[in-house]
């Protein structure tokens, strides 16, 4: 395949899969756009990257953001929603403000952004929309019905719009990261519920060491991530979904097969609701 530089914007680039994301695309030749909460915390210093501040939940920063990104390198080409957090706890442990913050970042905050990036790639009739999801997105489990909400939101809302864009050149691809190592189950990144309950103490006691034992230890390589991602980017048909690790290639498999299952076990009596008008 044969060079295109590219202009990259990407949210919650100071840590992480941003982070590595970032170094990725400038090593490759592209410009970068680096947004976090602080820009001060974007530590990479480099002529074709713009740091920017952008808390994903305040919608004006969005808009100021693009507005400067398209102020300095003419055009978005794509768009990473990689900001978000883990709200990994039980529901009933979880207020209505937990639920909130939750959707605020994840949801809300990648609907934010992508509004303000779209008219961009509309009139450039072309673009990239990368939304990271997670296998969280595929399969809920205990400890993660918030998380797995917001994520199995952007997952039906990229879905819907991957079909709208389409006719301005502009594809959408959900990406569902397994386990990687980031800071994404550490004390400074993930939230638990804010209201323990007695009943659930020893459920929560084994999510909360569960997601204790992996943190820093997980499998994934963020930078291997990063690299796959501009992969994407670059093919001329991507794909709607891509599963990241081998791990979130077998939860997604083990999901297909198991919703086949259990449409076939229930196709009997599914099909008897339509009505005879
Ligand atoms: N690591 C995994 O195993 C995994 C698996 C599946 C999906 N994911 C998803 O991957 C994405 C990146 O996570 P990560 O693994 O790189 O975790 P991370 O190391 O904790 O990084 C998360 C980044 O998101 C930023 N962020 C959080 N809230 C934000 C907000 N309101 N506005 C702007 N930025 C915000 C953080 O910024 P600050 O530096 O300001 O806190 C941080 O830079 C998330 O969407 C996560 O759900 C991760």
């Amino acid at each position: 395949m044969s060079f295109h530089p590219q202009t990259w914007f990407i949210t919650g680039a100071a840590r992480g899969i941003g982070a590595h994301t970032v170094q990725a695309a400038l090593a490759a030749g592209h410009n970068v756009v680096a947004t976090a909460r602080n820009r001060h915390s974007i530590t990479t210093t480099h002529d074709r990257l713009l740091a920017l501040d952008l808390d994903v939940t305040v919608e004006a920063q969005a808009h100021a953001a693009v507005q400067a990104a398209v102020a300095r390198f003419g055009r978005i080409d794509v768009l990473l929603n990689n900001a978000g957090y883990g709200q990994l706890g039980l529901f009933e442990e979880s207020t209505a403000a937990d639920a909130q913050a939750q959707f605020d970042t994840n949801v809300f905050g990648l609907f934010h952004v992508t509004r303000a990036v779209l008219p961009v790639m509309r009139q450039q009739r072309a673009g990239r929309v990368l939304n990271i999801s997670s296998i969280a997105g595929m399969r809920g489990r205990t400890g993660t019905s918030l998380y797995s909400a917001s994520k199995f939101a952007v997952e039906g809302f990229s879905e819907a719009l991957a079909q709208e864009v389409a006719a301005f050149g502009t594809f959408v691809t959900i990406v569902q990261p397994g386990a990687f190592r980031t800071d994404f189950l550490d004390g400074q990144s993930m939230r638990t519920g804010s209201r323990p309950l007695a009943d659930y103490a020893a459920q929560s006691a084994q999510v909360t060491e569960g997601f204790g034992a992996r943190n820093h230890q997980q499998p994934g390589d963020p930078a291997r991530l990063a690299a796959a991602l501009l992969q994407l980017a670059a093919h001329p048909t991507p794909p709607l979904r891509f599963a990241a690790g081998n791990d979130a290639v077998e939860i997604v498999g083990a999901k297909i097969e198991a919703l086949r299952a259990e449409l076939e076990a229930w196709r009997a009596l599914s099909v008897t609701t339509d009505g005879v008008f």
